[in-house]
């Protein structure tokens, strides 16, 4: 059984576009329970544009789910509230203000130091970390040489991809690295830009054990309902 973490983030988005009281991300993870969602993901970006302190701590009181899976970037401001509120999991997350989602894994490599300090204080509090990459072996194997539990596959290029040989490529090196992250013993995640389209390739990489997903199921939901957004996303990513 592959886990789906359903990121609620754009209901937090819409309540912020009027600065009200709905829609209510807590409301949206109660129903994305009901529809079979393993974990409820939410991102305390720094700008706050969508999920909001108050949130985050009442997310934690009221999750059932397995799983409330915290996407931060590492500062130590919101690595400070992690500390305090405990998800269960956090996922550590490049940020820039201008971009309009996540762009591009996170730089192990590169930022090192920084990122194993972040991985160490949250591992202190009991929480398990997983590291958003890109399918890139040495940034796995930095991830390892740190202590991560987890790599959370940055799918947006395979998604994004412009034609059909583009995302045959991306989706080998996703499967290159999901073997490679096992190997490794570090558990594989995967999510960004997957749709009720394009998951099925990435829910049969075989060692796949999580896949977050957001704006593909709150945009179905505004149809259907988000719970039953969630039933249908979860049957198609564990169907043979
Ligand atoms: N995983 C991570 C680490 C993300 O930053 C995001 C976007 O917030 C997602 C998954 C979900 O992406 P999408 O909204 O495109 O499904």
């Amino acid at each position: 059984m592959i886990e789906l973490g359903v990121n609620i983030d754009h209901v937090a988005t819409v309540r912020q576009a009027r600065k009200t009281y709905e829609p209510d991300p807590v409301w949206a993870a109660a129903a994305a329970e009901l529809g079979g969602a393993d974990g409820i993901t939410v991102h305390l970006r720094e700008d706050r544009r969508h999920i909001c302190d108050r949130d985050v701590r009442i997310l934690r009181q009221t999750v059932k789910a397995p799983k409330l899976n915290l996407e931060m970037a590492c500062s130590s401001e919101i690595i400070g509230i992690a500390e305090e509120v405990v998800p269960d999991q956090a996922t550590l997350v490049p940020e820039k203000r201008q971009e309009v989602t996540t762009e591009g894994g996170l730089d192990v490599v590169g930022g090192y130091d920084k990122v194993a300090d972040a991985v160490k204080r949250l591992q202190a509090k009991g929480i398990a970390v997983s590291l958003f990459l890109d399918p890139d072996p040495a940034q796995i194997d930095a991830a390892k040489k740190m202590g991560a539990e987890a790599v959370e596959l940055h799918t947006g290029a395979y998604a994004n991809a412009a034609s059909a040989e583009f995302r045959r490529a991306e989706l080998e090196k996703l499967i290159r690295s999901g073997r490679q992250i096992a190997e490794l013993g570090m558990k594989l995640h995967a999510g960004h830009g997957l749709t009720y389209h394009n998951v099925r390739s990435v829910a049969r990489i075989p060692e796949m054990a999580e896949l977050n997903i957001g704006h593909s199921i709150i945009a179905r939901a505004l149809f259907v309902g988000l719970t039953s957004a969630v039933a249908e996303m979860k049957k198609i990513i564990n169907e043979e």
